[in-house]
Parts: structure tokens; C-alpha cells; sequence
């Protein structure tokens, strides 16, 4: 079979690429092996799609080239996308920090989307396994259903997450074939998890959810943390989670935007025959406030159970550095099983910002989550999956 591009991955980028390229009056043919449309899209953002966000600047991405993406999103935007939205009538509304979701279900967005590719011309195969790819002149692309052969592949098989959802590495596959470089791989928006003692520490506390602000250096997310019997998650967590180099400390900042300094000196002033522990239990979850004022007897000696009026600002000075920026190591995260997306990917470098293509392979385009361009939590990966499949539908 012969056709003008074959795009493999039937997801977000995929689709949009479809769309993209199909509406140019170019025959588009979408492989993918799994038995439905946009798995990943049914499943997000709770079942109602986080589909995009109002604030997406390029500096809300991590990748290797922090400029890579401003082309892509600037010439495909949220605005863009909402107004697909809108014009399929699909109810949506905004939460915080500018996070547009569905009303109903994240299944209006995938309708969306193959419906407007089956309007543009483009076939979509499902359960279509891809072997092979070479370029003898034109791409061809073996399958279990026979060989496809077409003049552009557009590449859109995301990222490594979720493998039990279909996920595979047929992107970096791919890459090597044609010698296109790939940055170096990790999950991103990932549980962290601890190794003993603080794991048991932490696990005491599983279930405890509070405001907090995360931070590795200068990168801050003031989200809510939550605690696991497993480490810590909650979107502060999984944000900062994509910054976390795998070696050193995240700092938690419980009570974010107070100095606790400032805050315990005048407790004790105006408290003074008030425990520390009531105190804490004050400002935080009763578990936590348990947990910290325990630390701090453990440390400083049964003085501390005493009224706070009658604690040294030494030890009143290190409850507080605990509450303002508590040091925690982890040994690890939860891993791709457990990722929202990949950190990483086909190195933008090889790539034109514009187009999406392989610098060095006329006609090759990687899109979305495969590429090196990872976006904080909030409707920003679905944005760069929209604005980069489109940015290779208009050229492919
Ligand atoms: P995507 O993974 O969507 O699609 C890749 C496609 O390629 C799949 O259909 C797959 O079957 C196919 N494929 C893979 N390997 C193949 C092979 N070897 N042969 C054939 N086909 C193959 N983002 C956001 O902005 N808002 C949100 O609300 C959420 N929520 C969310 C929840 C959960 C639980 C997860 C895991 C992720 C999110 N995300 C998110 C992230 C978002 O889902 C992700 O960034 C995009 O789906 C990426 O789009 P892509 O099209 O690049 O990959």
C-alpha cells in the first residue's frame, strides 16, 4: 500500500498531525497497535482530560534546548485548541492555576479528534503491529498487515509511561535506524519514594495532605504534597519530581509564604503555656504536627514537651528551619509504571523547532511526549502534543 505519510501512534500528537496534514489534502494513514484511539487521553486528567492550560509558555517545559518548543506552541495555541473545543460544542471549564478541563468526559476529546481526522481524509488502523521501518527511497513501514510505504513518517509514539497502557520505545527505535540522537530518558510527574528510616517516617504520615511549596534550587511548585505509604506524591511532588536528578535533596516548605521563624517566636509570646505540639497542630495536619514535635523531643530532650514559652529560640529556631524547609533525600520514584510522562527523549537538536523534522532525514518527523520537551503538570504535555503535531502536519 502507498500513501503521502504514515503517522505511527494514534494518541494526542498523533492525531493532531492527522488532522494537521489531512485537512492539506495530503493521504494520511495512522498506525497504531493498540485497540483504541487515544488511550492515554481517556484516562487523563481523572477520566475528564486536563486538554490544555492558559499559561503555556515555553519556560513551563524542560528540555535540553529551553527555547525548542516557543515556535511550536506559538503557532498552535491553547487558544487554538479550545476553539476546536468549542466548535464540537464540548463543555469544559477552568479550574486553578488555568487548567481548562471537560465538563463531562475525556472521551469528547478523543470523538474530537477522530472525527476531525476522518474529516480531513485520514485513515486510522488500530491493532497494527509496526515492525520494520527503512527508506530504500520512500519510508516503508513493515506491519502484520503488510507493508506501507509513504513519502513522510511522522512519528507520535509518546513516551515511556504507563508500559501496560501501550507505551513502547519504538520512537528511540526508530531514532537509531537513522542516526537521530536521543537525550537521556527518566520518569517525569512520578511519586518519589525514600529508603529507611525516613520511608518509615514518611509512612506513618501516608495519607496526610497539606499546602506546601517543593524545591529543587531555584524551581518552586507551591502545590499540595501528600504523603503515601509508599513516600511522597501530590502535584508539589510529582512537579518538582521532573526536576529531581536522582541524587539529590527536595526541600519541603510546610508552611509556604510564612516565616516560621517569625510565626513560633510570636506563638510563644502570646502562648506561652501551650505545648509545641499544640502549637504545630495549629498551623498543620495533627499527624504531622505529632510527627515533628516527637522529632524534636527526640532531639533537643523532654524539655521540648514542655510549654513552648519556656523553649530556647535554638530549639524554637530548628522546629521552625524544619517547617520552612524540610531536607528530604529520596532513594528514588515510582517509576514509568506510576509516571504521567517521560523527561527526555529524541534531542531537539536533530530536530527543527519549526517543522518537527529530523535534520539529517528528509521526511522524518518525531512529535509529543517522544521528543525531548516535557511540560509541567496542568494541561501543558497535551498542549505540546497539539501544538507539535500540528507544527508537523502543516509541513509533513
Ligand atoms: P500518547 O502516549 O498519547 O500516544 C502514543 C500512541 O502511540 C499510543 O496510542 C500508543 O498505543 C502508540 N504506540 C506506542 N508504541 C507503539 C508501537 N510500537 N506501535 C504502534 N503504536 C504505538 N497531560 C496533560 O496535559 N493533561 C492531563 O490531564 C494528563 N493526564 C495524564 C494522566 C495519566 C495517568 C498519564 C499517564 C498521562 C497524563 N498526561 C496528561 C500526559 C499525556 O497523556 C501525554 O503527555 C500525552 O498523551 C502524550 O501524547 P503523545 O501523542 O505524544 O503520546
Amino acid at each position: 500500500m502507498k500513501t503521502d505519510i504514515v503517522v505511527i501512534g494514534a494518541g494526542a500528537a498523533g492525531l493532531m498531525a492527522a488532522i494537521a496534514a489531512g485537512r492539506r489534502g495530503r493521504r494520511v494513514l495512522v498506525l497504531d497497535h493498540a485497540d483504541k484511539a487515544g488511550a492515554k487521553i481517556l484516562i487523563s486528567g481523572g477520566g475528564r482530560c486536563n486538554f490544555t492550560n492558559t499559561g503555556c509558555v515555553p519556560e513551563r517545559f524542560l528540555s535540553g534546548n529551553r527555547h525548542f518548543a516557543r515556535s511550536a506552541l506559538a503557532r498552535y495555541t491553547p487558544a487554538d485548541f479550545l476553539a476546536l473545543v468549542q466548535k464540537h460544542r464540548i463543555a469544559w471549564h477552568e479550574k486553578t492555576l488555568g487548567q481548562l478541563f471537560c465538563d463531562n468526559s475525556a472521551r469528547d476529546i478523543v470523538s474530537m479528534l477522530v472525527g476531525e481526522a476522518e474529516a480531513a481524509g485520514t485513515t486510522i488502523r488500530l491493532r497494527t503491529r509496526v515492525g520494520e521501518v527503512s527508506r530504500p527511497d520512500r519510508f516503508r513501514i513493515d506491519t502484520d498487515a503488510g507493508p506501507v510505504e509513504a513519502e513522510a513518517l511522522v512519528v507520535a509514539t509518546g513516551g515511556l509511561s504507563i508500559p501496560r497502557m501501550g507505551a513502547t520505545g519504538l520512537a528511540f527505535r526508530i531514532a537509531e535506524r537513522f542516526g537521530v540522537p536521543v537525550a537521556p530518558t527518566r520518569p517525569g510527574l512520578v511519586p518519589l519514594t525514600f529508603a529507611e528510616p525516613e520511608a518509615a517516617r514518611l509512612r506513618a504520615l501516608a495519607g496526610v495532605s497539606l499546602d506546601t511549596e517543593a524545591a529543587i534550587g531555584r524551581v518552586r511548585f507551591r502545590e499540595a504534597s501528600l504523603f503515601t505509604h509508599r513516600g511522597l506524591s501530590g502535584p508539589a511532588i510529582l512537579q518538582i519530581s521532573s526536576y529531581w536528578d536522582g541524587v539529590g535533596p527536595v526541600e519541603l516548605d510546610l508552611l509556604p509564604g510564612r516565616d516560621a521563624r517569625e510565626v513560633l517566636r510570636s506563638r510563644r509570646r502570646g502562648r506561652g503555656k501551650a505545648a509545641l505540639a499544640t502549637i504545630l497542630g495549629e498551623l498543620l495536619p495533627q499527624r504531622l504536627a505529632q510527627d515533628i514535635a516527637g522529632g524534636i523531643v527526640a532531639e533537643a530532650g523532654p524539655a521540648a514537651m514542655g510549654p513552648v514559652g519556656g523553649l530556647p529560640d535554638r530549639v524554637l529556631d530548628r522546629v521552625a528551619a524544619s517547617l520552612n524547609g524540610w531536607s528530604l533525600r529520596p532513594s528514588g520514584t515510582e517509576g514509568y509504571a506510576k509516571a504521567e510522562v517521560m523527561v527526555g527523549g529524541i534531542d531537539t537538536r536533530a530536530l527543527s523547532s519549526q517543522t518537527m523534522a529530523a535534520r539529517s532525514v528528509p521526511g522524518l518527523f518525531f512529535v509529543g511526549e517522544a521528543v525531548d520537551v516535557t511540560g509541567w503538570l496542568g494541561g501543558y504535555n497535551f498542549q505540546w502534543a497539539w501544538s507539535s503535531g500540528w507544527a508537523a502536519g502543516q509541513a509533513a
